[in-house]
């Protein structure tokens, strides 16, 4: 899923993201290109941008590898940062205090909408 839009959002169903899966996309943000992912965790939907607190990597190895083994955090594949699903915040790992960025996300009956951050 890599379909970028000119308007900076970017849309899917929500049924394309059940619950303990995520979505990748990239947003066009302020001339500048943006990677992001969606998530369902236990049926709520949250977007961060996909960069690792820590220096900044994406967080999957292989794409849409974002949870843990057990599907309850994100990790990060390059130094094992967990990350809380529903607040982005880094609870364990080399960024502990710190989060993920998150992203604009609204829901418009059964498409889901993310937008770019606010400048
Ligand atoms: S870059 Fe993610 S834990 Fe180091």
């Amino acid at each position: 899923m890599w379909p970028m839009t000119a308007s900076g959002e970017w849309r899917c169903a929500a049924t394309d993201v059940p619950p303990g899966r995520t979505a990748k996309f990239r947003l066009e943000c302020a001339g500048r290109t943006l990677e992001g992912f969606i998530v369902n965790h236990d049926g709520r939907y949250h977007a961060y941008v996909n960069r690792c607190a820590h220096v900044g990597t994406p967080l999957d190895l292989w794409p849409n590898e974002f949870f843990t083994e057990d599907g309850r955090a994100l990790i990060c594949a390059t130094h094992g940062a967990i990350y809380e699903p529903a607040t982005g915040l880094c609870t364990e790992g080399p960024c502990v205090g710190d989060a993920l960025d998150p992203l604009p996300l609204r829901r418009d009956g059964d498409t889901l909408i993310v937008a770019c951050p606010p400048a």
